[in-house]
């Protein structure tokens, strides 16, 4: 296991493109890390703005791959779409994180350490306007950075506590990746790491009786007789990692998976639970706390072995060493 945790780092190039008059130029890979834009610029104000995380992976042969890329673009789209913001084509997207992949070729870390190259695609609102409105001019960038873990080293088990602050409303836009839901995070995670927690548990803004999302990452639980289980909600991000174990669970690992709700006050019914995301992969969690209560799931300090078997196919598939579902890998360098 590598040890370059998840830092940024200035890397040669980055990819930007502008949207003006109704279309996007061609765009250009430059050296210059610094942006220079209007100091009215809605993305500063109002928050006009969204951003995806994906990863480019070594495979033992020498290859670098995107993991489902296109899902990415996508759902960049439907971010795009709820911020009045112009869509990415997709081919412009997956384009754009290939070049800079391969103009950052040299500091995509080797197969073996866990380590890949991660993908920072955003848009943003730029121009000047002071009104309470959307911008007239955007730019579409990606950086890239290379990156081990995001939590404590892959498969440690972590504890998370819950929060009182929601994470989003419940028509919000919780259930696109805008920089707003993240801004809204910092405090309630400052607040249960005092406490020695990894992140926070966020729970349904309507009642808050059922789990939402761990952070920046889903949530799964697995239950005593092997279901894999998942929390459904128009304020959580649909995690591309998540739709991808539910499809793995059933198919590779032949379990019974449900999406629906995941009481709080329930989590006895899992004898595992886990954190989902590009950024966290497959986190096992140790222990849940919620006011005064401590739920130690039953893997505690170890890791389930659902969990495992789970992690095992899901990054087998991403690193290439395990054949993925048709159309799920694409080759980024040969
Ligand atoms: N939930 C939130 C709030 C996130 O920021 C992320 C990371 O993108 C996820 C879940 C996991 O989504 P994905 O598996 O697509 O990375
Ligand atoms: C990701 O998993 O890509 C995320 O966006 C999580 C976080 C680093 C924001």
């Amino acid at each position: 296991m590598g040890n370059i945790g998840f830092e940024y780092v200035k890397t040669p190039f980055r990819f930007i493109a502008k949207w003006k008059d109704g279309e996007w130029d061609k765009g250009i890979l430059t050296e210059d890390n610094v942006l220079h834009i209007n100091e009215s610029s809605p993305a500063l104000h109002y928050g006009q703005q969204c951003f995806e995380g994906l990863k480019a992976f070594p495979t033992k042969d020498g290859k670098i791959q995107f993991f489902r890329v296109e899902k990415n673009a996508r759902r960049m789209q439907d971010s795009c779409e709820r911020l009045l913001m112009p869509q990415v084509p997709e081919e412009m997207f997956i384009d754009a994180c290939r070049q800079v992949v391969l103009a950052n070729k040299d500091l995509v870390p080797k197969y073996g350490n866990r380590e890949t190259f991660y993908l920072r695609p955003f848009v943003i609102g730029v121009g000047e306007n002071i009104g309470v409105k959307s911008a007239k001019e955007f730019m579409f960038i990606v950086f890239g950075i290379p990156v081990g873990s995001y939590f404590a080293d892959e498969l440690t088990p972590v504890s998370f506590k819950t929060t009182e602050y929601d994470r989003d409303a419940p028509n919000g836009l919780g259930n696109v990746k805008a920089g707003g839901n993240y801004a809204a995070s910092f405090l309630p995670k400052k607040e249960v790491k005092e406490f020695g927690y990894a992140e926070c548990i966020y729970l349904d803004p309507t009642t808050h009786t059922k789990i939402e999302e761990v952070g920046a990452a889903n949530f799964f639980g697995i239950t005593h007789d092997n279901k894999f289980v998942t929390p459904t909600s128009h304020s959580i991000l649909p995690s591309i990692t998540k739709y991808s174990l539910l499809y793995l669970a059933e198919h590779n690992l032949g379990l019974e998976v449900e999406q629906r709700d995941c009481l709080i006050d329930n989590l006895k019914e899992f004898k595992e639970a886990g954190a989902c995301g590009t950024a966290a992969v497959i986190t096992p969690i140790k222990s849940i706390s919620h006011y005064n209560n401590e739920h130690v799931f039953d893997s505690g300090d170890g890791v389930g072995e659902y969990t495992r078997k789970l992690y095992d196919v899901l990054i087998g598939i991403q690193y290439g060493d395990i054949e993925a579902p048709k159309g799920w890998i694409s080759i980024v360098s040969e």
